[in-house]
């Protein structure tokens, strides 16, 4: 109801919306400027309106936000006037605004943390998510110096899921509040952005797919004067150059004659206006003969992140073609030799520019842009460059700061309100009395049978639409009955279940995931069993469990967990596995009272789950990718035999022609490899990396992420990474194991686990050689322990690490024997912090 009177709004503010340069050839389908907490409409001389976002009762916002105003004696500019109102959230909230258009958008957003008596906002940390794009993590002013306005610029895309629709998602840091000023969101051009774009140092053509969010770094014009909104038909701002010039006596501003700049094919006003295409910066004494000098910017950046840059040229100060020749570099690399832009445009004072991505390496925070003469002196020396854009591209993770993809700060539990809107949309008039029937069936059926005492249950006969039968009979249907006759999965009856499981009783549940409940169960013959209910209300799920049932149909190994039978009536869906009397292996690392494990035992059991990875990757006829490989997938039997579980997201590998999988990204955060999430292609590879992230957690005995940490702590396969590399792994080991461990043991695993966390797929190893690897690691560790009593214990770590890694005792709520925690469930999803950040309500 809410959320109509919101798009309303919307839909009104779009109509006052109104293309304020007369010259621009585009129009933007979508502009939506929102004063945050404001109380009127105001209009900027640049053609913007802005609204307020209105009182509380709009929709999409938590009930608890609050309109701040700041004191009207604060003499605030009428340009920044949006500074003077913000809006403030307690708790985790969401803008949902409606667009007209999908594709890339503009989405800027403004903070100022003005003095009030209300709030104290300047002490606010907060993070920010936009479609999925983690924007801006653990945010705040209070470490800044000088209290300023913030106005970040980036460029989401609105296609993919959640098309025609922004939701801009502000989530208070544990405990602190949230607050915004003001949001603007723009439609772009289509062909604004590149899809590919050459890197430097060159090789090829870099992908730069739609899904990819930018972040303006830095807006510049070259030797010309700062360029507001006003000056700009999509209302960006052009900072000049000068704070970048690295030496300014080695440039000098020149300008032409905005009204003579012309436009080619391919360069519209919307690329950079004629303001930023008349002025440049040429090399200072640009007709002495013997200059050999570059002219350099220099840009602070963060590392670890990929930049798009964006050069503007426009030759207005050759008198013909053809004779203003130079290089351009990009990180003392060459980004273009011999660049001639009257060549590349055939008339003088014609727009051009040109795109290059450049990663920022770990250590380098800087880009330095240069153009110079080049070496080849046939020409007079000069060489221009008109405006710059860096835009920092979001990282495979889905992040534009750090690397904490958005689900860390949204959680995208399927809630309940998405099943009804999935189920009115999709029920043709037919369907839906088919449906409505069938539940008010399965829910009379249901009633029946939960209410009946237990010894009665067995009496609940078939339905019509029952395919099997208990053991004694055979069943019937196509795909069912062959597994059936090939002896490996039983087809069982939906009063067996209830017989097993005592109508479902709750004291038996071992654990709860996304699928379902899972309960502890014995069978008539007196099998230990444990029962994987699906929710029966939701379809989610349906393919998983067909994919599980057809993986295991196929597979067996001593290593993987087995399906005992199935069960597939009405809307029941229901898998019944061996029972794993140990539960996950997560539960013997951290969380629990159970007695820490030993090196030799974690190695065994490392080695038990890579065996039944490797079986699953080369075994069987076709190579299959697990791709939800975690300490909660992995289970112990009462031998501590380690039995990979949890096939629901599996995958067949890619056939032989083909080199990988695509596909759309599942998996648990924390565990995903990130070429994967990169590039949507799953391998083998993937899996590997997801097990060198099991390995690290074995070895340190903590979460894969644990957002309780400081910031460098939060992810187990950065943290550990960092001290692999120093080659000092040992200082964040689980403390249990110090004194016992040995370190040459202790190396192999640790370079084991490195190589398995690589970059890229193919430096990752095999499974098998992983496995190879960690047999040789217990070699060493059992030859160190026949031969302990001889020698002193040297080869022991004999100091207590600077660092003693946090166990979680709260995060054992996934107790059980299996897959307690199949979904893309958090590992600390019981630490404070965490129930902070996930919104119980939903979305
Ligand atoms: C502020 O700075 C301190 C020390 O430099 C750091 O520990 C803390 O995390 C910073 N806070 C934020 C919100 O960035
Ligand atoms: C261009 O250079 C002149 C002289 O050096 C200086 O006065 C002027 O401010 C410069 N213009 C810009 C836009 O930097
Ligand atoms: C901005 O544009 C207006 C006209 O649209 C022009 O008069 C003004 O000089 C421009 N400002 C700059 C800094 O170029
Ligand atoms: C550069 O050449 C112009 C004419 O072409 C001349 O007026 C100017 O003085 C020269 N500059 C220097 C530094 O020689
Ligand atoms: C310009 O910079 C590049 C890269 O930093 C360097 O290789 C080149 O020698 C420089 N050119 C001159 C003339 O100094
Ligand atoms: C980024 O760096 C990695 C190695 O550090 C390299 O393999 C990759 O090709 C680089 N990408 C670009 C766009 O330069
Ligand atoms: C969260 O806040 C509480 C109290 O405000 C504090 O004790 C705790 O250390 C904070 N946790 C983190 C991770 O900052």
């Amino acid at each position: 109801m809410g959320n109509s009177i919101w798009i309303c709004r919307i839909c009104i503010l779009w109509v006052f919306c109104v293309p304020y340069i007369v010259l621009a050839s585009f129009t933007p389908q979508d502009c939506f400027f929102i004063d945050c907490g404001g109380s009127k409409v105001m209009k900027l001389g640049d053609g913007r309106v802005f609204k307020p976002d209105s009182g509380n009762s709009n929709v999409g916002l938590s009930p608890d936000s609050h309109a701040v105003i700041s004191d009207p004696q604060v003499a605030i500019s009428d340009d920044l006037f949006l500074y003077s109102s913000a809006r403030v959230f307690r708790a985790k909230s969401t803008y949902t605004i409606s667009t007209n258009q999908i594709g890339r958008h503009w989405l800027r957003l403004y903070f100022y943390p003005f003095e009030n008596p209300y709030y104290d906002v300047k002490s606010a940390v907060f993070s920010v998510v936009a479609n999925g794009i983690t924007l801006m993590y653990r945010f705040s002013f209070s470490n800044s110096s000088k209290i300023a306005p913030v106005l970040k610029e980036y460029v989401v895309d609105l296609s993919g899921t959640s098309s025609k629709r922004l939701s801009l998602t502000l989530s208070p840091f544990n405990g602190s509040i949230a607050f915004i000023n003001g949001i603007e969101v723009v439609s772009l051009p289509n062909k604004q952005f590149p899809s590919s774009a050459m890197p430097v140092p060159s090789g090829p053509e870099v992908e730069i797919p739609p899904h990819v969010a930018f972040e303006t770094a830095y807006r510049v014009n070259m030797g010309g004067p700062l360029l507001t909104p006003k000056n700009d038909s999509l209302w960006r701002t052009w900072e000049p150059d000068k704070p970048y010039l690295v030496n300014t006596a080695s440039a000098r501003n020149v300008s032409g004659n905005p009204r003579l700049i012309k436009y080619p094919d391919g360069v519209s006003i919307e690329i950079a206006p004629n303001w930023v295409y008349c002025t440049a910066q040429e090399m200072a004494d640009a007709n002495v003969s013997d200059q050999t000098f570059n002219i350099s910017w220099e840009f602070a950046v963060e590392h670890g992140f990929t930049y798009l840059i964006r050069m503007h040229f426009c030759d207005f100060v050759s008198r013909t073609l053809n004779t203003l020749v130079f290089n351009v570099y990009i990180n003392r690399k060459s980004a273009i030799d011999s660049f001639d832009p009257s060549s590349k445009t055939m008339e003088l004072s014609a727009a051009y520019f040109i795109d290059f991505v450049a990663n920022l390496s770990k250590g380098s925070n800087r880009i330095l842009v240069q153009v110079g003469p080049p070496t080849l002196r046939n020409f007079p020396s000069n060489a221009i460059l008109n405006g710059l854009e860096i835009m920092k591209m979001s990282n495979p993770s889905g992040s534009l700061d750090g690397n904490f993809p958005a689900d860390f700060i949204v959680s995208k539990r399927p809630s309940k309100k998405n099943w009804v809107v999935l189920a009115i949309s999709s029920a043709s008039a037919g369907f839906a009395i088919l449906v409505l029937i069938s539940v008010a069936f399965f829910l009379y059926l249901r009633r029946i049978c939960l209410k009946k005492p237990k010894d009665q249950c067995s009496s609940w006969l078939p339905v019509p639409t029952h395919v099997g039968n208990s053991d004694s009979k055979v069943s019937i249907g196509s795909s069912t009955s062959t597994a059936y006759s090939l002896g490996l999965n039983r087809i069982l009856a939906f009063s067996e279940i209830c017989k097993a499981t005592k109508n479902f009783d709750e004291s038996l549940v071992l654990g709860v995931g996304g699928f379902g409940k899972v309960y502890r169960g014995v069978l008539e013959n007196e099998t230990l069993v444990a029962v994987k209910r699906g929710n029966p209300r939701s379809r989610q799920g349906f393919t998983e469990f067909r994919t599980e049932i057809e993986m295991l149909s196929k597979l067996r190994h001593r290593h993987l967990v087995s399906l005992i039978g199935y069960c597939e009536e009405l809307n029941e869906r229901i898998l019944v596995y061996e029972y794993m009397a140990g539960g996950p292996l997560r539960k013997h690392l951290y969380g629990s009272n159970l007695q820490p494990l030993t090196w030799k035992q974690r190695l065994e059991i490392c080695i038990g789950a890579a065996k039944g990875l490797h079986y699953l990757h080369t075994g069987a006829a076709e190579s299959i990718i697990h791709r939800d490989v975690k300490t909660t997938n992995i289970l112990l039997d009462e031998n501590l035999t380690a039995k990979v579980a949890d096939f629901g997201l599996s995958k067949l590998g890619p056939t032989l022609d083909q080199t990988h999988v695509s596909t759309a990204v599942k998996g648990s955060f924390g565990y995903l490899d990130p070429e994967y999430y990169r590039r949507q292609q799953l391998t083998e590879k993937s899996d590997v990396y997801s097990f060198g992230v099991v390995l690290m957690e074995v070895l340190c005995a903590r979460p894969a992420i644990n957002p309780a940490l400081p910031r460098e702590q939060v992810n187990i396969a950065e943290w550990a990474m960092n001290w692999q590399k120093k080659g000092k792994l040992e200082k964040i080991i689980d403390p249990h194991l110090i004194g016992s461990i040995n370190l040459k043991s202790l190396r192999k695993f640790g370079e084991t686990a490195e190589k398995c966390l690589a970059e890229y797929g193919t430096e990752r190893p095999t499974m098998g050689d992983v496995l190879w690897n960690l047999e040789y690691a217990l070699q060493l560790q059992e030859a160190c322990i026949q031969t302990v009593s001889a020698e002193n214990s040297a080869n022991y770590i004999p100091e207590i690490p600077e660092w003693l890694p946090q166990t979680e005792p709260g995060s054992n709520g996934d107790v059980g024997g299996a897959h307690a925690m199949s979904d893309r469930e958090f590992d600390v999803a019981s630490s404070g912090v965490f129930s902070q950040l996930m919104d119980p309500k939903g979305r």
